[in-house]
């Protein structure tokens, strides 16, 4: 990747800025400043936080100045207050936080003018504002998965995704050997990427494509959530718990499925990826299946391995930045698109549709890389290692391209599924 100029991350800062207007213009003050759910944060809440985060590293940190709030930095920090508890917080209203980010853009914008981005490790290839347009880019999919949670009519709209190709089934073979996971040199990459360092993986065999609404479809009629064959025992637990029976905001009217999606309902689509299903769900499916979910070693390595010449890609098709023709990304369509409707997207091998549409559950747990260490702050992946997490990867059709890559690493609890994940299965070849 080449190393982002001035003109670069001031698009991309103005760019993060536009959609976060675009999520939060479209509701109203009630829409606003309402907790939709227990999980999620009033929208008016991520708005202000943008900004806060915004002020700490750029305006405080890396330009030296003057606080422009710091008597609200409290009831911005994520860490203090769980997320049903920011309701009650004597937030900025909508106007206040508006004001406030303009504030907060105008004095990041000036810093970015003045300062030397070789100036100190976290400036170098403008870092410390990629950071920050990460973070506006992933509390923008944190917004949307809001939306989808809030009743009520369409305010949101875009075109639908391109369509699918029924050819693309069946699994792909990874051939054992060495390959290099994470990286070194991209400028943007988290502290949780890196280091670049190599790992001997057997051969093992992937789905093509991530799985669909039509297998998932074949699990729920076969009773899959009704045997507890399939599940783990803590799956089933919470399957029992929670009284799962399809994935979130999925309902069933006589014999059809639909889903509510940003306020429309629709029939499911069966050549969808599956979207909206927690860890336990993906597990259960892919022992029913006779298969079980790729490491995340082995999801690298499918995204990234070019056979030719051993090397690792920065995404699937190479190192060109994500266009239209490759990935469904960055809230472009309002849904996961049919699979095979990326062929240009595709990895060397022939796997699909591996960056957007759908997160992608693996089986790892969340940790460290050997020779992890923190840049710039504990708190941002550090403090979660060893907890109960599971590694996501490839974005949704809600992650936005600066916040995505071959190397970029989620996580959440297994129970989660109201952020945009789905899944696909893979096998050892022993
Ligand atoms: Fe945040």
């Amino acid at each position: 990747m080449t190393t982002p100029d001035k003109n670069a991350i001031a698009a991309e800062l103005t760019r993060s800025r536009a959609r976060t207007a675009l999520l939060t213009d479209a509701v109203g003050e009630d829409d606003l400043t309402r907790q939709h759910s227990p999980l999620m944060s009033p929208l008016v809440w991520d708005l202000a936080h943008v900004g806060n985060q915004e002020e700490l590293w750029l305006v405080r940190d890396v330009g030296g100045r003057e606080p422009v709030r710091q008597d609200i930095d409290h009831l911005y920090d994520a860490f203090k207050h769980a997320r049903s508890d920011r309701p009650a917080l004597p937030l900025l209203d909508p106007a206040e936080a508006r004001r406030y980010l303009a504030q907060v853009r105008d004095k990041a914008l000036d810093v970015l003018d003045r300062v030397r981005l070789d100036e100190r490790p976290l400036l170098a290839g403008g870092f410390a504002f990629g950071m920050i347009v990460q973070h506006e880019q992933q509390h923008d999919e944190t917004m949307l998965a809001t939306h989808q949670l809030r009743a009520g009519g369409p305010v949101l709209s875009a075109p639908p995704p391109p369509p699918g190709n029924r050819r693309v089934r069946g699994e792909v073979l990874i051939p054992a050997g060495p390959f290099t996971m994470g990286t070194d040199t991209d400028p943007w990459a988290l502290d949780n990427e890196r280091p670049a360092h190599v790992v001997d993986v057997p051969a093992f065999l992937i789905d093509a494509a991530p799985v669909t609404n039509l297998d998932y479809l074949a699990f729920i009629d076969a009773e899959g959530y009704d045997d507890p064959r399939w599940w783990s025992p803590r799956g089933w637990a919470h399957r029992n718990e929670a009284g799962l029976t399809a994935p979130m905001h999925w309902f069933r009217e006589g014999a059809d499925w639909h889903y509510r999606r940003f306020g429309r309902v629709e029939p499911v689509r069966k050549d969808e990826p599956v979207v909206h299903v927690g860890y336990f769900e993906a597990e259960a499916y892919a022992t029913w299946a006779g298969k079980r979910l790729p490491t995340e070693v082995e999801w690298e390595k499918a995204a990234r391995w070019d056979p030719e010449t051993g090397r690792s890609r920065r995404y699937p098709w190479g190192d060109d930045p994500p266009g239209p023709e490759h990935a469904n990304l960055g809230q472009r369509h309002l849904a996961p698109a049919p699979v095979g409707a990326y062929p240009a997207g595709a990895s060397p091998l022939g796997v699909h549709q591996l960056i957007g549409d759908v997160w992608e559950w693996t089986s790892s747990d969340w940790h460290g890389y050997p020779g992890f260490c923190v840049f710039p702050y504990a708190e941002y992946s550090e403090v979660f290692f060893g907890g109960d997490y599971k590694v996501l990867r490839g974005g949704s059709f809600g992650t936005d391209a600066a916040a995505v890559r071959g190397t970029f690493r989620n996580w959440d609890h297994p129970i989660r599924r109201q952020i945009f994940s789905g899944f696909r299965c893979a096998r050892s070849l022993a």
